[in-house]
Protein backbone atom coordinates (compact mmCIF):
# COMPACT_ATOMS: atom_id res chain seq x y z
CA UNK A 1 0.00 0.00 0.00
CA UNK A 2 2.84 1.91 0.75
CA UNK A 3 4.10 1.60 -2.22
CA UNK A 4 1.79 1.85 -4.32
CA UNK A 5 0.91 5.30 -3.31
CA UNK A 6 4.60 6.31 -3.05
CA UNK A 7 4.77 5.23 -6.91
CA UNK A 8 1.23 7.15 -7.56
CA UNK A 9 2.98 10.35 -5.95
CA UNK A 10 5.88 10.19 -8.23
CA UNK A 11 3.76 9.71 -11.20
CA UNK A 12 2.28 12.37 -10.34
CA UNK A 13 4.86 14.76 -9.62
CA UNK A 14 4.98 15.55 -14.00
CA UNK A 15 1.75 16.50 -14.21
CA UNK A 16 1.62 18.44 -11.13
CA UNK A 17 4.46 20.41 -12.89
CA UNK A 18 2.64 20.93 -16.24
CA UNK A 19 -0.60 21.41 -15.18
CA UNK A 20 1.58 24.32 -13.07
CA UNK A 21 3.36 25.24 -16.26
CA UNK A 22 0.56 25.73 -18.56
CA UNK A 23 -1.11 28.37 -15.41
CA UNK A 24 1.84 30.36 -15.56
CA UNK A 25 2.54 33.09 -18.53
CA UNK A 26 6.22 34.04 -18.74
CA UNK A 27 7.41 36.98 -20.07
CA UNK A 28 10.68 37.72 -20.95
CA UNK A 29 11.97 41.29 -20.42
CA UNK A 30 15.11 41.85 -22.19
CA UNK A 31 16.75 45.56 -21.25
CA UNK A 32 19.47 47.69 -20.31
CA UNK A 33 19.69 48.01 -16.52
CA UNK A 34 23.62 48.61 -16.96
CA UNK A 35 25.47 50.73 -19.20
CA UNK A 36 25.08 53.64 -21.48
CA UNK A 37 21.40 53.03 -21.87
CA UNK A 38 20.78 51.60 -18.50
CA UNK A 39 17.89 54.68 -17.74
CA UNK A 40 15.58 53.03 -20.47
CA UNK A 41 16.02 49.75 -18.67
CA UNK A 42 15.47 51.24 -15.19
CA UNK A 43 12.48 53.30 -16.63
CA UNK A 44 10.63 50.36 -18.56
CA UNK A 45 11.22 48.30 -15.47
CA UNK A 46 9.45 50.63 -13.20
CA UNK A 47 6.54 50.83 -15.50
CA UNK A 48 6.24 47.41 -16.34
CA UNK A 49 6.84 46.63 -12.49
CA UNK A 50 3.70 49.74 -11.53
CA UNK A 51 1.42 47.67 -14.37
CA UNK A 52 1.51 44.43 -12.00
CA UNK A 53 0.75 46.18 -8.93
CA UNK A 54 -1.91 47.48 -10.31
CA UNK A 55 -3.35 45.04 -12.99
CA UNK A 56 -2.50 42.01 -10.86
CA UNK A 57 -0.26 39.01 -11.72
CA UNK A 58 -3.58 36.78 -13.42
CA UNK A 59 -5.13 37.78 -16.71
CA UNK A 60 -7.51 35.11 -18.19
CA UNK A 61 -7.27 32.01 -15.70
CA UNK A 62 -3.11 32.77 -16.12
CA UNK A 63 -0.64 33.77 -13.87
CA UNK A 64 1.50 36.41 -15.19
CA UNK A 65 5.26 36.58 -14.04
CA UNK A 66 7.97 38.94 -15.76
CA UNK A 67 11.87 37.06 -16.53
CA UNK A 68 13.64 40.31 -15.99
CA UNK A 69 17.35 40.13 -17.96
CA UNK A 70 19.63 42.49 -18.31
CA UNK A 71 21.41 42.85 -21.64
CA UNK A 72 24.01 45.89 -20.85
CA UNK A 73 23.00 47.21 -24.11
CA UNK A 74 25.07 44.99 -26.22
CA UNK A 75 23.28 42.40 -29.09
CA UNK A 76 25.29 39.54 -28.67
CA UNK A 77 24.15 39.44 -25.08
CA UNK A 78 20.68 40.22 -25.96
CA UNK A 79 20.86 37.34 -28.33
CA UNK A 80 21.97 35.04 -25.88
CA UNK A 81 19.60 36.18 -23.02
CA UNK A 82 16.77 36.11 -25.77
CA UNK A 83 17.50 32.25 -26.65
CA UNK A 84 17.94 31.14 -22.63
CA UNK A 85 14.68 32.66 -21.83
CA UNK A 86 12.94 30.57 -24.67
CA UNK A 87 14.63 27.28 -24.55
CA UNK A 88 14.99 27.23 -20.72
CA UNK A 89 12.21 29.32 -19.52
CA UNK A 90 9.95 28.55 -22.49
CA UNK A 91 8.62 32.53 -22.26
CA UNK A 92 5.41 32.87 -24.52
CA UNK A 93 6.38 36.54 -24.64
CA UNK A 94 9.58 38.39 -25.21
CA UNK A 95 9.70 42.14 -24.80
CA UNK A 96 11.54 45.09 -23.73
CA UNK A 97 14.80 45.74 -26.58
CA UNK A 98 16.32 49.44 -25.22
CA UNK A 99 18.19 50.15 -29.03
CA UNK A 100 17.77 48.80 -32.18
CA UNK A 101 20.84 46.49 -32.78
CA UNK A 102 18.93 44.65 -29.89
CA UNK A 103 15.80 44.10 -31.14
CA UNK A 104 17.83 43.31 -34.73
CA UNK A 105 19.42 40.19 -33.65
CA UNK A 106 16.73 39.14 -31.80
CA UNK A 107 13.92 39.02 -34.22
CA UNK A 108 15.73 35.93 -36.63
CA UNK A 109 15.48 33.65 -33.04
CA UNK A 110 12.06 35.27 -31.61
CA UNK A 111 10.93 34.30 -35.86
CA UNK A 112 11.69 30.41 -35.57
CA UNK A 113 10.51 29.79 -32.44
CA UNK A 114 7.37 31.82 -33.19
CA UNK A 115 7.65 34.22 -30.02
CA UNK A 116 6.09 37.35 -29.98
CA UNK A 117 8.33 40.35 -29.44
CA UNK A 118 6.84 43.45 -27.83
CA UNK A 119 9.65 46.14 -28.69
CA UNK A 120 9.18 48.60 -26.06
CA UNK A 121 12.21 50.98 -27.07
CA UNK A 122 13.94 50.62 -30.28
CA UNK A 123 12.96 52.81 -32.78
CA UNK A 124 14.07 52.40 -36.36
CA UNK A 125 11.40 52.24 -38.83
CA UNK A 126 12.41 48.99 -40.21
CA UNK A 127 12.46 46.54 -37.22
CA UNK A 128 8.35 45.60 -37.50
CA UNK A 129 9.11 44.47 -41.09
CA UNK A 130 12.02 42.26 -39.51
CA UNK A 131 9.78 39.09 -38.66
CA UNK A 132 5.89 38.82 -38.28
CA UNK A 133 5.99 38.44 -34.60
CA UNK A 134 6.96 41.83 -33.97
CA UNK A 135 4.71 44.88 -32.39
CA UNK A 136 6.08 47.86 -31.04
CA UNK A 137 4.55 49.96 -28.46
CA UNK A 138 7.34 53.00 -28.07
CA UNK A 139 7.70 55.06 -31.52
CA UNK A 140 8.99 55.11 -34.99
CA UNK A 141 11.57 58.05 -35.22
CA UNK A 142 9.87 59.24 -38.66
CA UNK A 143 7.03 60.31 -36.55
CA UNK A 144 8.44 63.04 -34.38
CA UNK A 145 11.02 63.92 -37.22
CA UNK A 146 8.87 64.61 -39.80
CA UNK A 147 6.46 66.65 -37.24
CA UNK A 148 9.56 68.25 -36.33
CA UNK A 149 10.27 69.56 -39.76
CA UNK A 150 6.34 70.47 -40.34
CA UNK A 151 6.46 72.74 -37.53
CA UNK A 152 9.30 74.54 -38.27
CA UNK A 153 8.93 74.78 -42.17
CA UNK A 154 4.96 75.98 -40.88
CA UNK A 155 7.15 78.93 -38.36
CA UNK A 156 9.89 80.12 -40.94
CA UNK A 157 12.66 78.29 -40.56
CA UNK A 158 14.44 78.41 -44.12
CA UNK A 159 18.19 76.25 -43.14
CA UNK A 160 18.71 73.96 -41.00
CA UNK A 161 22.05 71.41 -39.83
CA UNK A 162 20.79 67.86 -38.43
CA UNK A 163 22.95 66.24 -36.13
CA UNK A 164 21.95 62.39 -35.37
CA UNK A 165 23.75 59.91 -33.90
CA UNK A 166 24.96 57.17 -36.54
CA UNK A 167 22.73 54.26 -36.75
CA UNK A 168 19.05 53.24 -37.63
CA UNK A 169 16.88 55.92 -35.52
CA UNK A 170 19.25 58.57 -36.20
CA UNK A 171 19.58 57.92 -39.98
CA UNK A 172 15.67 57.75 -39.82
CA UNK A 173 15.54 61.24 -38.44
CA UNK A 174 17.73 62.89 -40.41
CA UNK A 175 15.99 60.81 -43.72
CA UNK A 176 12.53 62.47 -42.81
CA UNK A 177 12.92 66.09 -40.90
CA UNK A 178 15.20 66.33 -44.54
CA UNK A 179 12.02 64.80 -46.62
CA UNK A 180 9.67 67.05 -45.34
CA UNK A 181 12.08 70.17 -45.20
CA UNK A 182 12.31 70.26 -49.00
CA UNK A 183 9.09 69.47 -49.03
CA UNK A 184 8.16 73.13 -47.65
CA UNK A 185 10.91 74.75 -49.39
CA UNK A 186 13.49 74.69 -46.47
CA UNK A 187 16.82 73.31 -47.26
CA UNK A 188 19.36 71.53 -44.83
CA UNK A 189 22.58 72.94 -44.88
CA UNK A 190 24.80 70.20 -43.92
CA UNK A 191 23.89 66.39 -41.88
CA UNK A 192 26.28 65.24 -39.11
CA UNK A 193 26.02 61.93 -37.68
CA UNK A 194 27.54 61.42 -33.93
CA UNK A 195 28.91 57.60 -33.30
CA UNK A 196 26.54 55.51 -30.78
CA UNK A 197 29.49 55.19 -28.24
CA UNK A 198 30.98 57.34 -25.75
CA UNK A 199 30.49 60.52 -27.92
CA UNK A 200 32.06 63.74 -27.60
CA UNK A 201 29.60 66.11 -29.12
CA UNK A 202 31.27 69.65 -28.97
CA UNK A 203 33.32 69.05 -31.98
CA UNK A 204 29.83 68.10 -34.01
CA UNK A 205 28.24 70.66 -32.40
CA UNK A 206 30.67 73.19 -33.44
CA UNK A 207 30.35 72.30 -37.12
CA UNK A 208 26.89 72.36 -36.69
CA UNK A 209 27.07 76.17 -35.69
CA UNK A 210 29.72 76.75 -38.32
CA UNK A 211 27.12 76.11 -41.06
CA UNK A 212 25.00 79.39 -39.76
CA UNK A 213 21.59 77.68 -40.13
CA UNK A 214 18.68 78.74 -38.62
CA UNK A 215 17.86 75.96 -36.72
CA UNK A 216 19.88 73.11 -35.36
CA UNK A 217 17.76 69.59 -35.46
CA UNK A 218 19.03 67.17 -32.94
CA UNK A 219 18.11 63.35 -32.39
CA UNK A 220 20.27 61.61 -30.14
CA UNK A 221 18.87 58.02 -28.38
CA UNK A 222 17.37 58.79 -24.84
CA UNK A 223 20.00 59.22 -21.81
CA UNK A 224 22.30 61.14 -24.23
CA UNK A 225 20.57 64.43 -23.79
CA UNK A 226 21.88 65.58 -21.45
CA UNK A 227 25.54 65.41 -22.42
CA UNK A 228 24.38 67.48 -25.46
CA UNK A 229 22.65 70.27 -23.34
CA UNK A 230 25.89 70.81 -21.81
CA UNK A 231 28.37 71.08 -24.50
CA UNK A 232 25.54 73.48 -26.35
CA UNK A 233 25.73 75.57 -23.62
CA UNK A 234 29.89 75.22 -22.76
CA UNK A 235 30.51 76.45 -26.59
CA UNK A 236 28.27 79.27 -26.00
CA UNK A 237 25.83 78.38 -29.01
CA UNK A 238 22.56 79.04 -27.23
CA UNK A 239 23.60 82.70 -27.42
CA UNK A 240 24.62 82.14 -31.45
CA UNK A 241 20.97 82.64 -32.22
CA UNK A 242 20.84 79.23 -33.47
CA UNK A 243 17.84 78.00 -32.87
CA UNK A 244 18.02 73.93 -30.95
CA UNK A 245 14.50 71.90 -32.26
CA UNK A 246 14.97 68.05 -31.83
CA UNK A 247 13.02 65.04 -30.96
CA UNK A 248 11.64 64.34 -27.55
CA UNK A 249 14.33 62.02 -27.27
CA UNK A 250 16.68 64.46 -26.38
CA UNK A 251 14.45 66.17 -23.79
CA UNK A 252 13.71 63.15 -22.21
CA UNK A 253 11.80 63.61 -19.01
CA UNK A 254 13.93 61.45 -17.13
CA UNK A 255 17.09 63.92 -17.67
CA UNK A 256 15.24 67.05 -18.43
CA UNK A 257 15.25 68.36 -15.37
CA UNK A 258 18.54 68.28 -14.42
CA UNK A 259 19.77 69.89 -17.66
CA UNK A 260 18.53 73.01 -16.66
CA UNK A 261 17.94 76.76 -18.27
CA UNK A 262 19.95 76.13 -21.88
CA UNK A 263 17.00 74.08 -22.86
CA UNK A 264 14.33 76.49 -21.62
CA UNK A 265 11.76 77.75 -25.10
CA UNK A 266 13.69 74.41 -26.79
CA UNK A 267 10.71 73.15 -29.15
CA UNK A 268 10.70 69.66 -29.84
CA UNK A 269 8.38 66.27 -31.20
CA UNK A 270 7.41 63.86 -29.02
CA UNK A 271 4.85 61.27 -28.43
CA UNK A 272 4.83 61.51 -24.68
CA UNK A 273 5.41 64.17 -22.06
CA UNK A 274 4.74 63.90 -18.32
CA UNK A 275 2.68 66.56 -18.01
CA UNK A 276 0.48 65.56 -20.96
CA UNK A 277 -3.22 66.81 -19.63
CA UNK A 278 -5.17 64.21 -19.10
CA UNK A 279 -6.79 61.94 -16.50
CA UNK A 280 -5.21 58.79 -17.54
CA UNK A 281 -2.11 60.64 -17.12
CA UNK A 282 -1.88 62.47 -14.08
CA UNK A 283 -3.18 59.17 -12.17
CA UNK A 284 -0.21 57.17 -14.40
CA UNK A 285 2.59 59.98 -12.96
CA UNK A 286 1.27 60.19 -9.69
CA UNK A 287 1.44 56.28 -8.95
CA UNK A 288 4.96 56.03 -10.44
CA UNK A 289 6.14 58.71 -8.30
CA UNK A 290 4.83 57.04 -5.60
CA UNK A 291 6.06 53.49 -6.28
CA UNK A 292 9.81 55.02 -7.77
CA UNK A 293 10.88 57.71 -5.55
CA UNK A 294 13.13 60.24 -6.93
CA UNK A 295 11.96 59.06 -10.54
CA UNK A 296 9.96 60.68 -13.03
CA UNK A 297 8.43 58.60 -16.03
CA UNK A 298 9.72 59.41 -19.56
CA UNK A 299 8.51 58.02 -22.91
CA UNK A 300 10.60 54.67 -22.06
CA UNK A 301 8.40 54.15 -18.86
CA UNK A 302 5.40 54.31 -21.15
CA UNK A 303 6.06 52.33 -23.69
CA UNK A 304 7.14 49.72 -21.03
CA UNK A 305 3.12 50.51 -19.72
CA UNK A 306 1.77 50.12 -22.81
CA UNK A 307 3.48 46.59 -23.76
CA UNK A 308 2.08 44.89 -20.61
CA UNK A 309 -1.31 46.50 -21.51
CA UNK A 310 -1.11 44.85 -25.05
CA UNK A 311 -0.04 41.47 -23.29
CA UNK A 312 -2.66 41.62 -21.51
CA UNK A 313 -5.44 42.50 -23.58
CA UNK A 314 -4.01 39.82 -26.00
CA UNK A 315 -4.00 37.33 -23.47
CA UNK A 316 -8.11 38.43 -23.08
CA UNK A 317 -8.76 38.17 -26.73
CA UNK A 318 -7.19 34.74 -27.00
CA UNK A 319 -9.06 33.51 -23.78
CA UNK A 320 -5.24 32.67 -22.25
CA UNK A 321 -3.95 31.25 -25.25
CA UNK A 322 -0.26 32.17 -25.47
CA UNK A 323 0.44 30.85 -29.10
CA UNK A 324 2.52 33.28 -30.69
CA UNK A 325 0.42 33.89 -33.86
CA UNK A 326 -2.74 33.83 -32.02
CA UNK A 327 -0.97 36.61 -29.56
CA UNK A 328 0.46 38.61 -32.41
CA UNK A 329 -3.17 38.57 -34.02
CA UNK A 330 -5.21 39.49 -31.39
CA UNK A 331 -2.71 42.62 -30.55
CA UNK A 332 -3.32 43.74 -34.35
CA UNK A 333 -5.91 46.51 -34.60
CA UNK A 334 -6.39 47.50 -30.20
CA UNK A 335 -6.13 50.65 -29.50
CA UNK A 336 -6.58 52.42 -25.66
CA UNK A 337 -5.86 55.70 -24.10
CA UNK A 338 -2.53 55.40 -23.11
CA UNK A 339 -0.74 57.93 -20.71
CA UNK A 340 0.39 59.47 -23.67
CA UNK A 341 -2.82 59.96 -24.96
CA UNK A 342 -4.74 58.03 -27.62
CA UNK A 343 -2.87 55.32 -29.45
CA UNK A 344 -3.00 52.27 -31.91
CA UNK A 345 -1.23 49.34 -32.49
CA UNK A 346 -1.67 49.28 -36.88
CA UNK A 347 -3.12 45.89 -38.25
CA UNK A 348 -1.22 45.80 -41.13
CA UNK A 349 2.36 46.80 -39.67
CA UNK A 350 1.93 45.98 -36.17
CA UNK A 351 3.66 49.13 -35.28
CA UNK A 352 2.50 52.47 -33.70
CA UNK A 353 0.10 55.40 -34.14
CA UNK A 354 -0.47 57.77 -31.49
CA UNK A 355 -0.33 61.78 -31.54
CA UNK A 356 2.52 63.58 -32.42
CA UNK A 357 2.77 66.26 -30.07
CA UNK A 358 5.00 69.81 -30.21
CA UNK A 359 6.21 70.98 -27.22
CA UNK A 360 8.28 73.41 -25.47
CA UNK A 361 10.52 73.24 -22.39
CA UNK A 362 8.78 75.21 -19.83
CA UNK A 363 9.53 75.60 -15.81
CA UNK A 364 6.13 74.36 -14.31
CA UNK A 365 6.42 74.47 -10.06
CA UNK A 366 10.43 74.21 -10.38
CA UNK A 367 10.14 71.45 -12.86
CA UNK A 368 11.38 71.64 -16.06
CA UNK A 369 8.56 69.82 -18.02
CA UNK A 370 7.65 69.40 -22.35
CA UNK A 371 4.76 71.72 -22.14
CA UNK A 372 2.58 70.56 -25.60
CA UNK A 373 1.26 72.98 -27.65
CA UNK A 374 -0.07 72.02 -31.33
CA UNK A 375 -1.17 68.21 -32.09
CA UNK A 376 -0.68 66.00 -34.60
CA UNK A 377 -3.18 63.45 -33.93
CA UNK A 378 -3.19 59.47 -34.54
CA UNK A 379 0.11 59.87 -36.84
CA UNK A 380 1.31 56.44 -38.77
CA UNK A 381 4.81 55.62 -39.57
CA UNK A 382 5.44 58.16 -42.50
CA UNK A 383 7.98 55.30 -44.08
CA UNK A 384 5.46 52.99 -44.01
CA UNK A 385 3.07 53.52 -47.32
C1 LIG B 1 16.89 52.95 -30.72
O1 LIG B 1 17.99 52.43 -30.54
O2 LIG B 1 16.12 52.55 -31.61
C2 LIG B 1 16.48 54.10 -29.88
C3 LIG B 1 16.90 54.19 -28.57
C4 LIG B 1 16.52 55.27 -27.80
C5 LIG B 1 15.73 56.27 -28.36
C6 LIG B 1 15.29 56.17 -29.66
C7 LIG B 1 15.66 55.09 -30.44
O3 LIG B 1 15.38 57.33 -27.61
Amino acid sequence: MIRRSFMAALLAVPFVASAQAQQTVKIGLIVPMTGQSQSTGKQIDAAVRLYLQQHGDTVAGKKIEVVLRDDGGVADTTKRVAQELIVRDKVSVLAGFGLTPLAMATAPLAAQAKVPMVVMAAATSIITAQNPFIVRTSQVLPQPAAAMAQWAVENGIKSAVTLVTDYGPGIDAETWFAKRMKEGGAEVLASLRMPLASPDFAPFLQRAADAKPQAMFVFVPSGQGAAVARQFAERGLDKSGIRLIATGDVTDDDQLNGMGDVMLGVVNAGHYSAAHDSAVNKAFVGAFKAANPGMRPNFMAVAGYDGMHAIYQALVKTKGDTDGAALVEAMKGLSWESPRGPMMIDPQTRDVVHNLYIRKVERVDSELYNVEFATIPMMKDPAKP
